[in-house]
């Protein structure tokens, strides 16, 4: 293949993706495939070519086979799970880092990519007013991209069981010793991490009454507990804006609890986290300045493609002690003379892409105005569509917070019914949940290109379903 025959592939990729673009804000795709399971499988041949194949002929087959078998997160009507949204600034700087091809896992391997990745989490911490010190400017903490929320909930879990046994994890593990704290509503990639991490089963702490939030007195009574009982607290991870219902556990206070007890606090704020953007939607900052380690995902509501978590770290020395690692094929002068970052050493890959290219293009792109602007442009989509709901009859609102809008029919039977019925509708996805032990379904206001009349089209699509059960 020669360079002329990339360029206008590219080209032509580029235009088949704007053409994408405006088909899905158009609503003219359905935003689920129809196929069953096995019909993209069906379409591939099973043995890999022996010879090279045409560019051309690959993206027009990208088109014909792969493309109707997707679920189309950008669309309209897509309004599952949480977004996980993108632009045209985020797929361009997608290009360029893969053009690039370099590998940045340490200073010395691309000082560039270091740089501009420690730039920008200062600026984004800056944007969405975390403390100060978070940031690598402060010279003691600072920011690193990570692939996902789950990556960086499992570092700094790690970094806290080190902490915590005073480097004597990283010598004989956690001996069934030390214990990670979280509720039943914490996102399941934190239970995940602590078993990664030879933790066990996290605790589940009581949630306060009436509420989906943890129970700091409970928290602090079990971690007394457990450590009468020769256990050792290590980590707790609160949460600000959970997956169910974007609720956000009582930061301050379990952070004065950690503090006494000299224990490390992680804040996912995976999806809620990007709100801090706006200075209105900040209040899940509250209580950070006792916070170790704070993660939000870009991929979900920054305009920046998946993946792109930002963990931010108060103390650095507390990640490198626990994951940092130097053989002597990775030995250089630049990193023995402390003076520069080895983001190899804060995540747990050797190898990383330069990761930092798409948030800067993202945040100079969109400006920090833009990226606030597309914020309060879902919140306001989500208000429209509590109110329709809440205006309906045979309907209720259960929780509205920022994008999300959880919602029920009358009965537990309608509602799993809709559930189905909305399974295979074209025009819009939904995510079925339990809230309470009662069935419900979630709308997560972020998709690109909805807009008001797209929220109407989805909310006459639901009221029809309704309407056919009765
Ligand atoms: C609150 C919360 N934390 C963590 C995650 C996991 O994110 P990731 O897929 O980046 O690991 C999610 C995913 O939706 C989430 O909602």
């Amino acid at each position: 293949m020669n360079d002329e025959v990339f360029a206008a592939v590219a080209a032509d990729a580029a235009e088949r993706l704007v053409a994408h673009w405006r088909a899905l804000a158009a609503a003219e795709l359905p935003v689920v495939p129809s196929g069953p399971p096995g019909t993209t499988l069906k379409a591939l041949p099973e043995q890999a070519p022996e010879k090279g194949e045409d560019l051309a002929e690959i993206l027009d087959d990208t088109w014909r086979t792969i493309v109707p078998q997707l679920v189309h997160w950008q669309h309209p009507g897509f309004l599952g799970w949480f977004p996980t949204n993108n632009s045209p600034a985020s797929v361009l700087a997608e290009l360029v880092t893969a053009g690039l091809g370099v590998q940045g896992m340490m200073w010395s391997s691309s000082p560039g990519a270091t740089e501009l990745e420690q730039r920008v989490c200062d600026w984004l911490a800056r944007a969405l007013a975390l403390p100060q010190r978070f940031q690598h400017a402060s010279g003691q903490g600072g920011g690193v991209i990570q692939d996902s929320a789950s990556s960086a909930v499992l570092v700094a879990v790690v970094a806290a069981l080190n902490r915590a046994s005073v480097g004597r994890w990283r010598a004989h593990g956690t001996e069934g010793r030390y214990r990670v704290y979280c509720t039943a509503q914490t996102n399941s990639s934190v239970p995940k991490a602590v078993r990664i991490a030879g933790a066990g089963e996290a605790v589940q702490v009581p949630l306060l009454p009436g509420t989906h939030e943890m129970d700091p007195a409970a928290l602090a009574a079990r971690m007394d507990a457990d450590r009468s009982a020769g256990l050792i607290p290590a980590a707790v991870v609160a949460t600000v804006g959970t997956t169910t219902t974007c609720a956000t556990d009582p930061v301050p206070e379990i952070g004065a609890v950690c503090q006494e007890r000299g224990v490390w606090l992680h804040v996912d704020a995976a999806y809620a986290g990007s709100a801090a953007l706006c200075p209105e939607f900040r209040d899940g900052n509250a209580g950070l300045g006792h916070a170790d380690s704070y993660a939000v995902n870009a991929h979900k509501w920054m305009r920046t493609g998946i993946p792109c978590d930002v963990l931010w770290v108060a103390d650095h020395t507390a990640l490198t002690d626990a994951v940092g690692l130097t053989a002597s094929y990775l030995r250089n002068p630049a990193s023995e003379s402390r003076t520069v970052v080895d983001f190899k050493d804060w995540q747990v890959p050797l190898g990383r892409p330069m990761r930092a290219l798409k948030l800067w293009y993202v945040m100079r792109a969109h400006g920090l105005e833009g990226l606030r602007e597309a914020i309060r442009h879902d919140v306001s989509l989500a208000v429209l569509l509590a109110r329709l709901i809440e205006a309906e009859g045979g309907f209720e609102v259960v929780v509205h917070r920022l994008g999300l809008v959880v919602f029920r029919r009358d009965t537990d039977a309608r509602t799993r019914d809709l559930v189905e019925r909305l399974t295979r509708d074209p025009v819009v996805l939904c995510t079925p949940a339990t809230v309470d032990g009662r069935p419900v379904l979630r709308a997560a206001l972020g998709s690109p290109y909805t807009d008001e009349a797209a929220v109407h089209r989805i909310w006459s699509t639901i009221r029809s379903h309704a309407a056919a059960q009765d």
